[in-house]
């Protein structure tokens, strides 16, 4: 099942040139800066360990004049007294220049994240370019409304008038991880832009190098200096010092669970606003009048997409016992078919995991869960040169209090449990400290929309899984977030109220 990971090189001249342009600096008031403390990080591919650049590592220092620059810009005319509908052009520049370069940002994303080329190619790039085009089209559609009051203590001969405006929040922090880092990043930038934010970005230490080729895209589209900086570096470092600062206004973050409790700490200081898309343990639950043909790839897809480094991915499978051997059989089947290899080799249907530490930890998972008597159907190795990778896997007999059942694994592993009653399936389905998605399948119309009532989270997917649209919203229930992206709701997270009372 495992391909050899070759030294694969990228076919693009832009992406070759790009990567011979190391170190890679901080983009601070539209100049590429090294950082402060003159210290660098290398970024790797994680098939193979090869070393693809060196990037600046950000710090305290870095920070403070990267939201000195936003700050400016924020202020400065040339983006506060940008008209409206110019924003928007700009917006939609950004998206096509983002199209007209897909070829070699996938290629920049597959070598640096790992995943396969055509999920780069013809999933995530043009994903983020359509970020920008959705929100392109709310820049001069931010509307404010007139009030008529119920005040009656004017004085004779005067009248009130009110009315609300809609400002920008100010200067944004957008931290985002390693899973989909271009997507990930469009999704906090372009409605941020649209609202007239200024954003200093803080992409994964991981994958930074598609952030990094953005901003000098967003730069050739015309962005002015300032508006978007971009700081690499660590969490503990550039991530934790934008949490605090005192004159960063907002914080959107993707990311683990417990660095969003962190960040709602550290957000005490000046009360800035959050956002927080966090982790999920997504539960699918499978009727037995579901039409297997659909369901079986349909689920397996919603797994080991991504070698399962998706917040949605629907790791806990509940099958009603009429059909639960055949999803175990069919989800087996559908593992043992993928191909594991290097992102740029076409042959390849699951890159490697993010890294060793992310291999190791999906592999103790399983490990730990064996020794507690659950069944590896298929896969439960961790291959590759490296240890990189993990096979796609199918297990059963899990209890449901099992780390494995409880956290989140972010690898391809997944959970078969049968169910008698719907009822049971739900309780186990909402049985969870988070609520970010959940997948129904069935071809009984009421009660799949009266499941999707009752499932406790904040996307309910009917015969699929990991269904994505700018259009849709997007957020997490319980413990998987605060606040929706994408959609009209996406915008709301950069936008602040103003209500103007006047007595004329
Ligand atoms: P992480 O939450 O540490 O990393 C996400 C981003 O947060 C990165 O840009 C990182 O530099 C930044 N960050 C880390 N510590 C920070 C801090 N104290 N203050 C501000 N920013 C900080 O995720 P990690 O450690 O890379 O992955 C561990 C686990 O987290 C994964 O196994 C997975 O379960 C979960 N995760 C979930 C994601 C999701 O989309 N739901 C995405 C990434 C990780
Ligand atoms: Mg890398």
């Amino acid at each position: 099942m495992t391909q050899p990971v070759l030294p694969l090189e990228p076919a693009t001249a832009g992406a070759r040139n790009f990567l011979a342009r190391s170190p890679k600096q901080l983009l601070i008031g539209g100049t590429w800066v090294s950082a402060s403390s003159g210290r660098s990080f290398a970024t790797v591919d994680p098939a193979n360990g090869r070393h693809l650049a060196d990037l600046a590592e950000g710090t305290s220092a870095d920070v403070d004049a990267a939201v000195s620059a936003a700050r400016a810009a924020f202020e400065g005319s040339a983006w506060r007294d940008m008209a409206p509908s110019l924003r928007g052009r700009l917006l939609w520049r950004i998206a096509d220049t983002i199209d007209a370069h897909a070829d070699e940002l996938a290629e920049l994303e597959t070598l640096d994240q790992g995943k396969p080329l055509k999920t780069s190619r013809f999933a995530e790039i043009p994903a983020a370019a359509e970020q920008f085009r959705f929100y392109a089209g709310f820049a001069n559609k931010i509307l404010g409304t007139t009030i008529p009051t119920s005040i009656t203590h004017q004085p004779a001969g005067r009248q009130i008038f009110a009315y609300t405006t809609r400002e920008p929040v100010g200067v944004v922090a957008a931290i985002t991880p390693w899973n989909s880092p271009l997507v990930m990043a469009a999704m906090k930038l372009a409605p941020a832009l649209a609202a007239g934010c200024a954003v200093v970005l803080k992409p994964a230490e991981e994958t930074s190098l598609t952030a990094i080729r953005l901003g000098e895209l967003m730069i050739d589209a015309g962005l002015p200096p300032g508006v978007v900086n971009i700081v690499t570096g660590f969490g503990a470092g550039a991530g934790a010092a934008l949490t605090r600062h005192a004159r960063i206004d907002k914080v959107a973050f993707t990311g683990s669970t417990a660095v969003g409790k962190l960040i709602v700490t550290a957000a005490q200081g000046n009360l800035k606003k959050v956002t927080l898309e966090l982790g999920g343990k997504s539960p699918v639950i499978i009727l037995g009048d579901a039409d297997l043909r659909l369901t079986v790839p349909g689920v397996a897809r919603g797994i080991f997409n991504n070698s399962g480094q998706v917040c949605v991915a629907g790791s806990r499978v509940y099958a009603h016992r009429s059909i639960a051997a055949a999803v175990v059989d069919g989800l087996a089947a559908q593992a043992a078919a993928l191909r594991l290899g290097h992102g740029l080799d076409p042959g390849a249907d699951l890159g490697p995991l993010i890294n060793r530490r992310q291999a190791d930890r999906v592999a103790g998972y399983v490990t730990e869960a064996v020794a507690a008597g659950v069944e590896v159907v298929s896969g439960g190795r961790q291959t590759g040169a490296l240890g990189t990778f993990y096979e796609p896997t199918v297990v059963t007999r899990v209890r449901e209090d099992m780390r494995l059942m409880r956290e989140e694994v972010f690898g391809p592993v997944v959970a078969v449990t049968a169910f008698d009653e719907p009822e049971e399936a739900l309780a186990f389905a909402n049985d969870s400290p988070y609520g970010l998605a959940a997948s129904v399948w069935t071809d009984n119309l009421s009660a799949a929309h009266r499941l999707a009532a009752r499932i406790h989270a904040g996307t309910v997917w009917i015969n699929c899984h990991s269904y994505f649209s700018p259009e849709l919203p997007k957020g997490g229930h319980k413990q998987s977030g605060w606040g929706y992206e994408n959609g009209a709701q996406g915008l709301e997270n950069y936008l602040e109220t103003k209500t103007v009372c006047a007595l004329i």
